[in-house]
């Protein structure tokens, strides 16, 4: 059972994708398919965290994994799957919760936001989410996590599970083979993408996001071409041209977030963008960017929605990349239990 490089990520079924989401994370997994072996994972279980309407559930989790295959996500080269169908994770999520320390969780920024004000309301399950994220990323002793920059801290807490679980264990994982002691390797963050910030199209201060009010801050994956269009003529700007040097954005977060994007979806250097563009009008310019966005995007859309109007075989597929992933979480959660002094038949 020696450690090897394995990439893991999760994405939570909310239905509702869009650009940044695509920029930031999505090409970043799909082009690590080519270089590693792949296991990405639909977080239902902890979606729940939070309500989530029963039948609504469904359709997301079907609709995100319809989503990543029509990005291009290979099911046949990953492992693609929904967590709740591999038991391990619920498992070593308990195992996890007996390791992480309260004065640890209680660090978490996320938990604070996402609580709000009325922390008493929160359940209880919100507040161990990071101890179940780092069970979906140990139970497969992965050691690469390709996340957006605000899951850092929740990777930093895997890592001190993991760190804290080796030294808890130690005499018991030397006995059990494991002769260096280090049974949980400590999962690395990989944190690049082609557009890791990828800002609202109403304000280029805030992060596009899913949930701003404002449908026209973000391009969703959903979007048909017209709409896709349509939101980028309506996209923020300021009286100036396009700036000619990437020094020229200062002040302009507008400016920099469409140019980015632009570069992004287009896969060249944003100094190329501005060479081509600089010194011309915003208007030109969005009549491109709307070109290349519906190119990419209006073709995911599609594909998309052509996936989901067969929901079996999106059931199929991760029933399958579940096969699969049960297949390589078992073996650890059997040495897991002996390494803690459960037994097992
Ligand atoms: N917490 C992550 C998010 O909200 C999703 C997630 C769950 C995840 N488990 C994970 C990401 C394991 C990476 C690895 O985006």
């Amino acid at each position: 059972m020696k450690i090897t490089p394995r990439v893991f990520s999760g994405m939570q079924p909310t239905g509702s994708l869009h650009l940044g989401n695509y920029l930031g994370a999505m090409v970043n997994w799909i082009r690590m398919q080519d270089t590693h072996e792949c296991i990405y994972c639909v977080v239902d279980l902890h979606a729940i965290t939070v309500w989530q309407d029963p039948v609504e559930l469904r359709d997301a989790t079907r609709q995100v994994t319809a989503a990543y295959i029509a990005a291009g996500l290979d099911p046949a080269k990953s492992i693609l799957f929904n967590q709740s169908q591999v038991s391990a994770h619920a498992e070593l999520g308990w195992i996890f919760n007996c390791v992480a320390r309260l004065g640890w969780l209680n660090r978490m920024t996320q938990f604070k936001e996402k609580a709000g004000k009325d922390r008493e309301q929160a359940s209880v399950g919100l507040y161990a989410y990071p101890n179940l994220m780092a069970a979906d990323i140990l139970a497969y002793r992965a050691t690469h996590v390709p996340v957006g920059d605000d899951q850092k801290q929740h990777l930093e807490l895997a890592r001190d599970i993991a760190q804290k679980f080796n030294n808890d264990f130690r005499d018991r994982i030397v006995a059990e083979g494991f002769a260096d002691g280090i049974f949980f390797p400590q999962p690395e963050p990989v944190i690049t993408g082609p557009a890791t910030r990828v800002m609202s199209l109403r304000d280029g201060t805030k992060k596009m996001s899913k949930s701003d009010p404002s449908d026209l801050s973000r391009i969703n994956l959903t979007d048909d071409a017209d709409t896709i269009a349509k939101k980028i003529q309506k996209a923020k700007t300021d009286p100036e041209p396009i700036p000619a040097e990437a020094e020229g954005f200062k002040g302009r977060p507008e400016a920099e977030n469409l140019v980015g994007i632009y570069a992004a979806l287009a896969d060249e250097p944003v100094a190329k963008v501005l060479a081509a563009f600089g010194g011309q009008q915003f208007s030109g310019f969005k009549k491109a960017l709307a070109e290349v966005a519906t190119d990419k995007v209006g073709r995911i859309g599609d594909e998309t929605r052509r996936l989901m109007q067969d929901p079996a075989e999106i059931d199929r597929i991760l029933a399958g990349g579940a096969g699969r992933a049960r297949a390589i979480a078992a073996p650890v959660m059997e040495k897991v239990k002996d390494i803690v002094g459960l037994i097992r038949s």
